[in-house]
């Protein structure tokens, strides 16, 4: 037979490997693909091909054919000798392929007269087979597909992916999802050439996951009682597990089980309160957060404990990999817990994070007689890096650098870009498709450690039903980031693909959601002016925007946004988009300041935290007031101490208000400050104070509280204006998260 490309040619496609951006609409962005002329069209009397001996071909052909008869095409495989028909076929061929293309890479070329796919082994088969699924016409993957001929476009695809880690992390311990969303979205994934589902397994509101050795992990772990006496619950049985395993093998998708410790563990301490440093008893919990009974470190049955359940894990998930959590694990029953105290001296340990390390570490070498790996939660650097562990960096990308400079290898899944539970307020599509797994700064052969990326879908707000609205069109975004090269990233171009994947969404039944938030609120200071530009961004096609600027709740007789407008003082504008006359979304509003102190120089005493930098280090006085959402990308944020801050008003001033917003939201470890002053200098050197306020907000007050600590002085003036604000240190002794340090949320310094 004559196979389409030759050994050479195909060498020199690897070699200018580049995105030609014609109107193919695939997604992820293969390294290459050229469109041809003219068409093949699959009907059922088109051979499937493979070589004698080939079994991953076989297993992937059987696959593609399955995927046919589904659509109405019945065609079988059959083995390629000489004799088969050249002219429709669909040929599965590993000959004449490159090792440049990896264990994943293929090469996928539609001639008139049929497919031929290349790859080194099945996964790269399997990949083919997803992109030639996105060539199908409309309605192919549909439920009620019913065709008996596809036409796919002459193309030519050279493809393999930028990351071996392509991942999701599913959350099915806060709310519960069942075996067949499980697999609906291992499918999802596998559509989108991802290769990994972390699955979170364990957590403080449910044990998911049947331990026989164990058995009132489940009965007792995996059902709470809310607050209004409903019980709430589920897990998997054993069967279910091997059964999901064996799901993903089938589309190249490898499991990760996270089991969860020290942390993040009340429900297993519910069932087996002896874990605990006290004794418990407990419930399982109902509430979200974090919570300050873990594991004990000094209790050797607890190692007992956690070796026996991963030796039943072991058993029943095959990868390699296995999350050991480690993240948001308060120390506080381990600094008063006499059996941690004495495994702390006995192993000379120098505080309570060396002995999470030493927890670890004990856990990642019985795994390693196992023959697997840990992961755990970049936490588990705070004690130095554990025994033979990978990280996955969350808070930000500094747990990824510093695994990857001292020579151990990181996931990065940042808030910032990859929380898919955050609402699309703060971490749109746009923002999702920008993100760089690879963190600054590092050399070459530093990157190499860098293994790839994940989502996250963490469901304390996201019940099964929705998911897809969280996980779509983000999951799109994620798939490009972690396959396609990060040459030629182009978010118009991924855009306009996106709009035409809609429709490949529908037929899978994707219940997708918003891209970004419905409306945006921009501002540009004029000082020089006194003024300020607002502008109004739609986030939705076909939107009418109203706002008002009298704090009236925005209707269709409110003022019709038609182009910027401008401020001459403080004003709350809020913002609606309508559809008809009904609000799409959210309401937006946002306080807009014109003070003294706006965009005047400033400087801090802290670095603000990567999460909550506000925008910037000016963030404190750029104009815009922190919301009631401290997510908002507005406010910002120090963990475990104080702020300072001093702003040059740049001349001698009256001084008669001053004012500091600042946020509490206790469940999140964020505390009003006990105190805030002011002082006021004309040289900058020598401050007197003048106000120091206390706060009247008890740490203990639930919800989300803004306060603004205000001043009013008279015959005040002064250049340089100090506020130093008081944390209350951490978290108090009643709080889940009780001895570690809590946040200090502020925004924005006003002066009259
Ligand atoms: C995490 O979000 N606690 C890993
Ligand atoms: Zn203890």
């Amino acid at each position: 037979m004559k196979r389409l490309f030759s050994f050479s040619l195909m060498l020199c496609m690897i070699c200018q490997i580049s995105c030609t951006k014609s109107d193919i609409n695939i997604i992820p962005l293969p390294s290459k693909a050229e469109k041809g002329n003219g068409f093949f069209s699959i009907t059922s009397s088109t051979q499937l091909l493979v070589d004698k001996g080939d079994t991953a071909a076989q297993k992937v052909s059987n696959y593609l054919s399955e995927l046919l008869r589904k659509a109405g095409i019945i065609c079988n495989a059959h083995e390629y000798s000489s004799d088969v028909n050249f002219s429709d076929y669909i040929y599965f061929s590993s000959k004449g392929t490159i090792d440049s293309l990896g264990n994943e890479g293929y090469s996928l070329i539609v001639t008139k007269k049929g497919i031929d796919i290349a790859a080194n082994n099945a996964n790269g088969y399997f990949y083919a087979v997803q992109t030639l699924r996105q060539l199908m016409p409309k309605g192919f993957d549909a439920n009620n597909a019913k065709f008996t001929k596809l036409r796919i476009p002459a193309i030519n695809v050279v493809d393999k992916p930028r990351f071996q880690w392509r991942g999701m992390n599913f959350d099915c311990c806060r709310h519960f999802m069942s075996k067949d969303f499980v697999k609906r979205y291992i499918d999802l994934l596998a559509y989108h050439k991802m290769n990994i589902f972390h699955w979170h397994l364990t957590e403080d509101q449910g044990w998911r996951i049947e331990i026989k050795r164990y058995p009132k992990l489940t009965t007792i772990g995996g059902w709470r009682t809310e607050a209004d006496g409903n019980v709430y619950g589920g897990f998997y049985t054993q069967e279910d597990i091997k059964e999901i395993v064996a799901y993903a093998a089938d589309r190249f998708v490898n499991i990760v089980p996270e089991i969860e410790m020290p942390g993040h563990s009340v429900a297993a301490l519910a069932a087996y309160p002896q874990l605990s440093c006290t004794g418990g008893p407990f419930k399982v919990e109902t509430n979200w957060g974090v919570f300050k009974d873990i594991y004990c470190a000094g209790n050797d049955s607890t190692f007992v404990f956690m070796q026996n359940v991963l030796d039943e894990v072991v058993g029943l998930f095959p990868f390699k990999y296995i999350h050991i959590g480690g993240d948001e694990a308060p120390k506080y029953r381990w600094q008063n817990c006499p059996k941690c105290q004495a495994r702390l001296k006995k192993e000379k340990l120098k505080d309570e994070e060396e002995l999470q390390k030493y927890f670890i570490s004990r856990i990642s070498r019985y795994l390693e007689t196992k023959n697997r790996r840990i992961i755990g939660w970049d936490e588990i650097l705070d004690g130095g890096i554990p025994d033979l562990a990978t990280v996955q960096s969350w808070r930000g990308f500094e747990g990824a650098r510093t695994a990857a400079l001292a020579g151990v290898d990181a996931i990065v899944s940042p808030t910032s870009h990859c929380y898919f539970d955050y609402p699309v307020e703060s971490v749109d599509l746009q923002k999702v498709y920008t993100f760089e797994p690879i963190p600054a700064g590092l050399a070459v052969d530093q990157q190499k450690h860098i293994i790839g990326g994940e989502c996250n879908m963490w469901s304390e707000r996201a019940p099964q039903e929705l998911v897809d609205a969280k996980m779509f069109p983000r999951t799109l975004a994620m798939a490009e980031v972690l396959w396609s090269t990060a040459l030629n990233r182009d978010y118009r171009e991924f855009y306009a693909r996106v709009q035409k994947h809609y429709e490949r969404l529908d037929d899978l039944g994707v219940m997708y959601g918003p891209e970004q938030a419905t409306v945006k609120i921009l501002n540009k200071n004029l000082l020089a002016l006194n003024l300020m530009e607002i502008e109004i961004l739609n986030g939705q096609k076909n939107l009418d925007i109203y706002y008002s600027l009298d704090g009236s709740e925005p209707t269709t007789k409110s003022i019709h946004y038609k182009k910027k407008f401008r401020i001459d003082k403080t004003t709350l504008v809020r913002v609606a988009g309508f559809k008809g006359d009904k609000v799409v979304g959210s309401v937006y509003s946002q306080r807009f300041v014109l003070s003294k102190s706006t965009e005047k120089p400033i400087k801090l005493s802290y670095n603000p935290a990567d999460k909550y930098t506000g925008g910037g280090l000016s963030a404190l006085v750029d104009g815009r007031k922190g919301t009631n959402n401290f997510n908002d990308g507005i406010w910002q944020a120090v963990q475990g101490q104080n702020i300072e801050a001093v702003i040059d008003l740049g001349s001698e001033q009256e001084i008669r208000t001053v004012s500091t917003g600042f946020f509490q939201a206790n469940s999140s470890w964020i505390f009003l400050p006990e105190n805030v002053q002011y002082f006021i200098s004309s040289d900058g050197q020598n401050y007197s104070r003048i106000a120091s306020i206390d706060s009247d907000v008890s740490p203990n007050a639930e919800g989300m509280i803004i306060k603004n600590y205000t001043a009013e002085i008279q015959n005040i003036k002064g250049r340089y204006l100090k506020m130093i604000a008081k944390s209350i240190g951490n978290c108090p002794d009643w709080h889940p998260a009780a001895g570690s340090p809590s946040w200090l949320f502020a925004d924005e310094i006003e002066v009259e």
